[in-house]
């Protein structure tokens, strides 16, 4: 949520920060500004609307200089409008602020500083923080380093903020609190961003701020220190990613890009973690293998379509091993009163691993002396450097916002991690992993194969996009498939969708069904009843009427008579159906939501990392 990036060096601060927030549009969008210090002065640009209006805006009105700080927002405190726009300033302009996170107390804050003679403009909780600076200072502060940790030692909540200063331009400041930010280090110049792919092609090396530190940045150097005002040495690190890997590469969203990206993805995944076709390898866990001979319980915490597959998680992890395994919502498992101790492994899921619930899910779960083990797609990020142990993805970056190839790299990590715990307790004989591997081996390929049947997938997609709602069936292994379908839908078509049990359709949506409801089934073959209470739900929505979409293996012809339009995938292991039928389904959303004309990459409302809970 919400974008910064901020520069300090000898070139034009202007195409550099708008560079750098073209690649971070997809944490906030709704307003975007920057202050450049420019003629002895910090002039600030900020409207409304997407980062085009603020080019529009400088191309009427230009300006340049440097050092310079910049924002993309989504709106938290105060409606998107060009007054709430970042950046905030205090002091007649000569402060400037870019913030990424909410401040709790801003309200007492508000108060006591109007009461010391300071003007609000906007209705943010953002605006105290300049103010709080201003005060600092006034009141005799030092350094802008002594003015912002004695500011933010006054502030209650979550930040990531960029600072310049009239004053001082030879440096602009950061600091975070439960906020990412991070430091690009460069020769003779530096620069602030929320995330890596902000600043990728301009920087080899960055600094991961840790919670509690305020850096200062000049052109020759950085200097940490906390909000005690001890100095922190700086731990620098390579970039891993590459710079393509954050741009489209011919794709027309970064979605489709990241939707074909999955097989490669996979593949990756089982090249790292599968020996010899044999067995797993969790070599780089962080955790001890000892500790799954002692487990007895696991809970799996996340959020939207990482919840998704912690259910699938779920499924596969108490079907491989003898574990009882949960899965909550992290947004409920930290506010409920959860009965567990340290015999209990707590999974975390999350793509940006900056997600305020399930951090908080991590904290509360250390605090009772648990291990967190995160499957986690950001090296570096806050909850990959606050769990215990971490299985990375490794799916590179995610930059369309609805969630895709980082979903199905989370079911593969369940799936590895299932076969690797069973192995290892002796649940699962040597013959039974080397055909599970054998089945997961030819997962990519399976995908390969959906992939490249999109364009039947868009025939129907545009035949049935237009209604106002949709429904998704599955279950067993594909339950979670079905609410992942309608989820991917809802968020970049803006139809309705609703995800159901096939199960439960009779306990009251079946009331939906009339012969306008596209309601998409998924049937693919299955070892056990699954498949043939699924065609009896399927013959019971026919029988309403219902226009039925079915996923469906290659060759079976049992949906043929029920399905108005069959998508067709491979013939699978149930267990692993899941990775490939929902491919089917990010690409049926994909062309719905085309057919409906939205910003696919940049839905309205949302923002890829949830910082504030
Ligand atoms: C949906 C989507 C979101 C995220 C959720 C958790 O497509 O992307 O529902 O899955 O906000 O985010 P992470 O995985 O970053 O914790």
């Amino acid at each position: 949520m919400c974008g910064i990036v901020g520069y300090i060096g000898q070139r034009d601060a202007v195409p550099l920060l708008l560079d750098g927030l073209s690649r971070l549009e997809y944490r906030g969008y709704d307003s975007a500004g920057i202050a450049v210090f420019d003629n002895g002065k910090l002039s600030i640009r900020k409207c409304v609307g997407r980062l085009t209006a603020l080019e529009d805006q400088l191309q009427n009105d230009p300006v340049s200089g440097r050092p310079g700080i910049g924002h993309t927002r989504w709106a938290t405190h105060g409606e998107p409008s060009q007054i709430n726009s970042h950046p905030h300033t205090s002091d007649g302009g000569h402060i400037a602020v870019v913030h990424n996170g909410i401040i709790e107390n801003y309200h007492e804050l508000r108060e006591a500083l109007t009461a010391d003679g300071f003007t609000f403009q906007s209705d943010t909780d953002t605006e105290v923080i300049p103010h709080l600076i201003a005060r600092e200072l006034k009141k005799g502060a030092t350094s802008i380093e002594e003015a912002m940790r004695l500011a933010l030692n006054q502030a209650r909540g979550a930040y990531a903020i960029g600072v310049t200063v009239d004053t001082e331009p030879e440096a602009i400041y950061a600091a975070r609190l439960g906020s990412p930010l991070i430091i690009g280090v460069g020769k003779n110049e530096n620069f602030i961003a929320s995330d890596v792919p902000a600043i990728i092609n301009q920087v080899s090396q960055v600094i991961y701020l840790n919670d509690g530190e305020i850096a200062k940045l000049t052109q020759e150097g950085i200097s940490i220190t906390n909000l005690k005002g001890e100095s922190v040495k700086p731990e620098i690190k390579e970039i891993t990613i590459k710079a393509e890997a954050a741009e489209k590469a011919g794709f027309e969203t970064f979605m489709l890009k990241e939707i074909h990206e999955q097989p490669r993805v996979l593949r990756g995944l089982l090249a790292k973690h599968v020996i010899d076709d044999k067995s797993v390898s969790m070599n780089d866990l962080g955790l001890s293998p000892d500790l799954f001979h002692i487990l007895n319980r696991m809970i799996i915490v996340s959020c939207g379509t990482a919840y998704h597959a912690g259910m699938y998680g779920k499924l596969l992890l108490e079907h491989l091993t003898s574990i009882a395994v949960e899965t909550d919502l992290a947004s409920e498992f930290r506010y409920r009163d959860p009965k567990f101790g340290r015999d209990t492994l707590i999974i975390a899921v999350s793509q940006s691993g900056e997600t305020a619930d399930t951090l908080a899910s991590i904290r509360m779960a250390k605090e009772r002396g648990c291990k967190v083990l995160s499957i986690c797609n950001v090296p570096g990020s806050s909850i990959a450097r606050e769990s215990d142990g971490v299985f990375f993805t490794e799916a590179g970056p995610e930059i369309g916002v609805a969630s895709t190839k980082a979903y199905t790299a989370q079911l593969m990590a369940f799936a590895l991690i299932g076969i690797f715990a069973a192995r290892l307790r002796e649940e699962m004989t040597q013959g039974e992993a080397e055909d599970l591997l054998q089945s997961l081996s030819a997962i990519p390929d399976a995908i390969h194969y959906v992939v490249d049947r999109k364009d039947e997938i868009k025939t129907i997609a545009n035949k049935h996009h237009d209604g106002p709602s949709s429904l998704y069936l599955g279950r067993k292994f594909n339950f979670p498939t079905a609410l992942e379908g309608a989820l991917k839908n809802k968020e970049i078509s803006y139809q309705h969708a609703e995800g159901y049990a096939a199960g439960e359709m009779k306990h009251g949506p079946i009331a939906l069904i009339n012969e306008y409801l596209p309601v998409i089934c998924i049937c693919t073959k299955t070892e056990d009843e699954v498949y043939e209470k699924m065609i009896s739900n399927m013959k019971e929505v026919e029988a309403r009427h219902g226009r039925i979409i079915a996923i469906a293996t290659d060759g079976d012809e049992g949906v043929a008579g029920v399905a108005e339009d069959i998508i067709r995938v491979p013939e699978m292991r149930d267990e692993f159906s899941p990775l490939v039928n929902v491919v089917a389904l990010q690409l049926l959303a994909y062309y719905a939501a085309q057919a409906r004309g939205t910003d696919i990459d940049k839905p309205r409302n949302l923002a890829k990392s949830v910082t504030v809970e």
